[in-house]
Formats: structure tokens, sequence, C-alpha cells
């Protein structure tokens, strides 16, 4: 964004990035809508810069505005949308809440945030919903806003479009602009923010549940799996044993749009020309991504031969809250026509099918697939293992036999020599002979190989084997493989999700996994995933202090302390009543 092509005697000019934000509602009034002196100008894309005049539709065609020699006139609000009698322009807000103090809002409010403003007089709650916003949705935002509003003494929530446009410190600039559009002199407050890690951190009850219902965890959230290949690689196939599969596990709902399927009804009459293989993957994309927006699974497996659409079908589906998982089924060219089930590879060499894919039409391999499958020499199960591995690395989806898989809990600290070490050994000893779960250790800075520290191991019980203890450092493949990750303090736990981000809901410390899992029905992995939901923190007193070269009193609190923690989270764990 820039303003210096902009007209001098616009004051307070702004250019927008590009049309679609524009139309989604992000015409942020920097003096009002439809006011004097509104002054809103837009970058338009290349092809449309010579012509006179550009008319800016929402997407039923009502036309919003006109953008003619460089500037923007607003031609009405936009009529519909969720809550939209709480989008007011500035003026309105004068004349309703004058003299209030402002407060914009970007994000869900936490409970220290809501105590920050509890003593604060009347407020405004401004809440900047726009596309681009970071952490939940437009409506999401106005939800969150408006309960937390309930929660305070007396605020009001007005909702401004002001959409994201990939730029801190540009998006800063307008949002105070904006701001002070509202405030207009009055008081402004800006929101201060702490650590994860602090329970201030946590949302209360009726905001944590409009953000989950929002954003949901992995294991709720939208999700397409999009199997792209040539013909005969498999794809068909292997989508179809992983549908099985998830009706099998019955946890989720699933829509499968198979390439020749389609082909026979969604877009029936389509030829195999580049343009309309195109228009087929993007109605596949299209129904694909309302599946994810409501939730559900759909596995997709056309051909897809073209990267720019299969990237259009990602953007779909992202935009919809959906995942997008992609399985580049690889098999090579040589293969797929040596089966040639159907006939067809014989047919193009003949020259009586034109334009196949692989033959006389290209195929662009993907350099973005999650996971590369060649079916050559292998059975589907072995082939749909590799898809079903990298699928549970996500956390999205997990169909592997877990009856037969069983639970692992890594315990990380500093060294890998006293406390996760001890925890290792003592929830081994305390699990005894059960198969279905496995402990392993491993230090943020751990070295290789080391025994566990003569100090903690004089305080083990007797009984407690630690012989073959060797130290190790962490790793993302242990991460990854880890059901559980339970940390000594609440540091061992930031640095862990600093590193690996995406196991934010399997991490904890133990005192915080001990506290809540004591009190739960659940067992095994719904514990973990329960928990996981629940966003708790971590708290200092949580914390078992690192005992190192502190002498013996300081190894046998940390020891007593550890194994009264793994005596309630082991029984927990395998939902074996002590
Ligand atoms: S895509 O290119 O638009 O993604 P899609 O997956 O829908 O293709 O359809 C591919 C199927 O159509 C193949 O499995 C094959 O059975 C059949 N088919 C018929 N003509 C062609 C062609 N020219 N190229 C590729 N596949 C074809």
């Amino acid at each position: 964004m820039s303003a210096s092509s902009l007209p001098q005697h616009c004051p307070t000019p702004v250019e927008l990035d590009d049309l679609e934000l524009l139309l989604s509602g992000a015409l942020a009034p920097l003096t009002g809508f439809n006011e004097p002196g509104s002054a809103v100008t837009l970058a338009l894309p290349e092809a449309l810069k010579d012509l006179d005049a550009v008319e800016l539709v929402d997407p039923e065609g009502l036309p919003l505005a006109i953008a003619s020699q460089g500037a923007v006139t607003p031609l009405s609000h936009p009529q519909f949308g969720p809550f939209r009698n709480l989008y007011l322009t500035p003026a309105q807000v004068r004349q309703q809440y004058a003299g209030r103090t402002f407060v914009p809002v970007t994000d869900a409010l936490t409970v220290g945030q809501l105590e920050e403003l509890a003593d604060l007089g009347p407020l405004v709650l401004l809440a900047l919903a726009g596309t681009g916003t970071p952490t939940l949705s437009p409506v999401g935002l106005i939800r969150a806003t408006i309960a937390a509003a309930g929660l305070l003494p007396d605020a009001a929530v007005v909702v401004v479009p002001l959409a994201a446009h990939g730029d801190a410190v540009a998006d800063h600039d307008l949002g105070v602009q904006v701001v002070g559009n509202y405030a207009q002199g009055d008081p402004v407050t800006g929101l201060t923010s702490v650590s994860d890690d602090d329970p201030l951190a946590d949302y209360p009850e009726e905001i944590a549940d409009i953000v989950d219902f929002d954003r949901p965890g992995p294991g709720q959230q939208g999700l397409v799996l999009f199997f792209t290949g040539l013909s005969g690689s498999g794809k068909s196939t292997l989508a179809r044993a992983l549908m099985d599969k998830v009706l099998e596990q019955g946890e989720r709902t699933v829509t499968s749009l198979d390439g020749d399927v389609v082909r026979r009804n969604l877009s029936a009459g389509l030829t195999f020309s580049k343009a309309d293989r195109e228009t087929n993957i993007r109605r596949i994309g299209w129904v694909a991504a309302e599946i994810a927006r409501h939730g559900g699974v759909a596995i997709v497996s056309p051909i897809a031969p073209f990267d720019e659409t299969r990237q259009q079908v990602r953007e779909m589906v992202e935009q919809a809250g959906g995942e997008f998982f992609l399985v580049h089924v690889a098999t090579p060219l040589e293969e797929c026509e040596r089966r040639d089930r159907k006939g067809l590879y014989a047919k193009a060499r003949r020259g009586e099918i034109p334009e196949f894919t692989g033959i006389s039409s290209p195929y662009e391999e993907p350099t973005d697939a999650a996971v590369r499958v060649d079916t050559t020499g292998r059975s589907i199960e072995d082939a749909l293992d590799d898809v079903l591995v990298a699928l549970a690395k996500t956390g999205h989806l997990d169909l592997r036999e877990t009856d037969r898989e069983p639970l692992k809990v890594l315990f990380v600290c500093t060294a890998n020599i006293c406390r996760s070490a001890f925890m290792e050994v003592t929830a081994r000893h305390l699990a005894g002979d059960r198969t279905d779960i496995e402990f392993s250790s491993a230090g943020t800075h751990g070295f290789k190989d080391h025994a566990l520290d003569g100090e903690m191991a004089a305080v083990l019980a007797p009984a407690v084997e630690h012989d073959d203890f060797a130290s190790r450092p962490v790793t993302r493949d242990l991460i990854d493989d880890a059901d559980l990750v339970l940390t000594a303090e609440s540091t061992h736990r930031t640095y862990l999700l600093e590193e690996h981000p995406q196991a934010f809901r399997k991490v904890f410390t133990l005192g915080q996994f001990a506290e809540v899992a004591g009190g739960s029905d659940l067992h095994g992995r719904d514990l973990i995933e329960s928990l996981g939901r629940q966003r708790g923190a971590a708290r200092p007193e949580h914390d078992i202090a690192d005992p190192y070269r502190r002498g013996p009193q300081a190894s046998a609190e940390a020891g007593q302390r550890i194994t009264a923690l793994l005596e309630t989270v082991i029984p927990a764990l395998t939902g074996e009543t002590r």
C-alpha cells in the first residue's frame, strides 16, 4: 500500500491492494461511509487499469462502488451479512457512543484482558473484522466480541470492516487511522497480551466455546484428501480403500468425488481439453470446499494434471476453513500403460483418444504433495499405509490400526538425565507389563547416551530398572511420533511449541496434565484429545524444578513429586483403576 500517487486533496488516502478485499467488505471508512470526505482508493489489477470506470459488485451482482479516474465512490452498503446492524459509521458511533473509551479488538478476549477492561467505565469494543485476520473468521471475531461485552459491566460492540492486506506495518497504520476516526478524541485503549502459558491468557468458557466452533481442532476440521496422478496410477483404488477406513472408523462423515464418477454427473458433457479439465477440477474443488466448510471429509481422485488448478482448489478449501491434503500417486507412466485396465492407453497410442494425459496431454507433477506414493509392485494396504502415516502426522485424521499401536508418551526436560529420564523409567515401572503404552524421553538440550543422573537414580524405588537408559536430544520425528508429550516445566513446553507448533494439542507439562487428567472419565487418545481441546494453561506451580547439582534433598523432592504425578497420569491414560 502506498500513498505517493494519490491526489493531494485526499487527507487520509488509502490504496487497497486487490479487488477481492474490497468486495469482501474491506471498504474501511477512513472518514465515513457515504459521508463527505470519504477517501478510499483502489489498486486495480493490471488488466482493468485502462478502463474508464470499473463497477465493483457483490457476489450477487449488486453494485457496491465505482472506481473511476483514481477514486472509488461508494454506491451502497452491503445489505446482508451476519451482524450487519453492528456495522456503524463513525458518525453513527459519535451519535450513540461519544464519550466512551474505545478498544480495538482483533482477537477473542482473554480472562486477563477482560479484567483490565472491567474498570475502565463505559466502553466501545471496536471489532476490526475483515478477511485475513489471523486467528478468527470475521463472524467468529464478532461473536467472541459480543460474548466479551456480555462479561463486562458496560460495553457496546461496533464492527468495523478492516481487512488485513498482508503488510503488518501498513495494516497497523491503517488500523490506527480508522480507529481514530471512530474515537474522534475519546480515549483509545490497546489490549495487552500475555504469554500463552499464563492462566490470564485463557478464554472464559463462553468465549472458548465460540473460538472452538470457529476454529475447530484438527480432529474436527474439514478435510479434503486430494489424490492426483495419471489414469491407471491407482488413485481411485487408494481413495476407495481410504474411504472404507474412514467409514470403518466411523468418526467422520465422508464424501467421495472420484474422477470417472464426477465426469458422469457433476461434470457430464465436459471434454478433456485444458479448459474443460480446469472447469472439472474447479467444480470438484468447489464442492469439496463446501464439504470442508461443514467439517466433513471429501476424498477426491481426479487426474488433475495442472498445478495451477490444484492450487486453486487448495485455496478454495483453505478459505472455507478446511485442510487440504495432497497425495501424489506417482506410479510411472510405463507402469500405468502396462496395466491399461481400461484399454485407454492403447487407444490413445493409436490416436483414437485425443489429448490423453501422459501421451498427448501433459501431467504437471506436484511439488507440494503431503505424500508421494508409487504403487508399482505394492499391495493396496502397503501403499495406503504411506498415506495413513502422513495423514496421521498432520493430526487431522488417524486411521492407523490404533488397537495395535501402543500409546506413545514422550517425556521432555532439558538434558534428559534427571527429570525426564526419571519419568521414563518410573512410568515404565508403574505400567508394568502393559503393551498398550510406551514411554520414552528426550531433552531440549539433551546429549546422546548419558546415563540417569546418580542422585536421581539413588531416589528411584529399588525395583525400578534404569541400566538401559540412554539420554538423547528431542527431534521433530520424536514429537511427531508421540501421542502425548509431557514436559517437566512450562519453559520446555514453550520451547517445543515454538519449534513444533503443529504439536500444540498434545504437549503439556506433567503437572498440568495430571491436574486435569485425574478428574476425567476419558482414557488414552480420547483423553489426550479432549484435554488438548481445552487449551488449559501450564501454571508455574505445575513445574518440577531442576534438581541437577542441587543435592540429594532436591533430587528426593523431584523424585517424589514425579512419582506422585505419574501415579495419577498412568492410570488415567490406560484406564486401569488402581
Ligand atoms: S481430469 O484431467 O479432468 O482431472 P478426470 O480425472 O476427470 O480427468 O478423468 C480421467 C478419466 O477419464 C481417466 O481415468 C480415463 O478413464 C478417462 N479419460 C477419457 N479420456 C481421457 C483423456 N483424454 N485423458 C485422460 N483421461 C481420459
